[in-house]
């Protein structure tokens, strides 16, 4: 396993479609595990192909409260989504930045797992963030089109939280 270089903001291969994966290689096996250990090192819920110079559909999400439980979704698709949220959002393309975001409250998705069998996910809250981010990045869109108001310094939000008291969110 290798940690990999995450791209930022800038970088044209963010505003890129990835491709849908027709098979699993050791290759992309390494790949996942390398997307793993970036992500846990970067302290993110969640990171796309994409993020690490790779046009592939192959997504990695880890929402549990001890981060140990990744979770690999491959041509990931969302079947369903319905209710709102607003609430503050990063990624990690683009560092030390926040923003708010309206999102689906509830997203059902359909993937394929590492050994290419179909699998279904559904969730609320920040899950349903989470995969929407993801998604847009397989479709080569940043948070940052998205954001209502104005972008955020991490930092100055940390310190002073917003008008309404409402924090910096996770990275993406
Ligand atoms: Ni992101």
């Amino acid at each position: 396993m290798a940690l990999r270089e995450v791209r930022t903001i800038g970088d044209p291969i963010l505003e890129k479609r990835s491709k849908e994966v027709t098979k699993v290689t050791d290759r992309t096996k390494e790949l996942i595990d390398d997307m793993i250990e970036t992500l846990y090192e970067q302290n993110g819920v969640g990171l796309s192909a994409v993020q690490v110079g790779v046009l592939k559909r192959i997504v990695i999400m880890d929402l549990s409260e001890d981060g140990e439980e990744p979770v690999v979704m491959i041509n990931p698709v969302i079947r369903e989504t319905d209710g709102e949220q607003e609430g503050y959002e990063g990624c990690l393309s683009v560092p030390g930045k926040t923003g708010k975001v309206v999102r689906p409250n509830h997203a059902i998705v359909d993937y394929l797992d590492e050994d290419m069998q179909p699998q279904s996910m559904e969730g609320e809250g920040i899950f349903a963030r989470c995969i929407c981010h993801e998604c847009d990045h397989l479709e080569g869109r940043l948070y940052v089109d998205l954001v209502d108001g104005p972008l955020r310094n991490v930092e100055d939000l940390e310190e002073q939280e917003d008008d309404n008291g409402e924090e910096a969110g996770e990275d993406h």
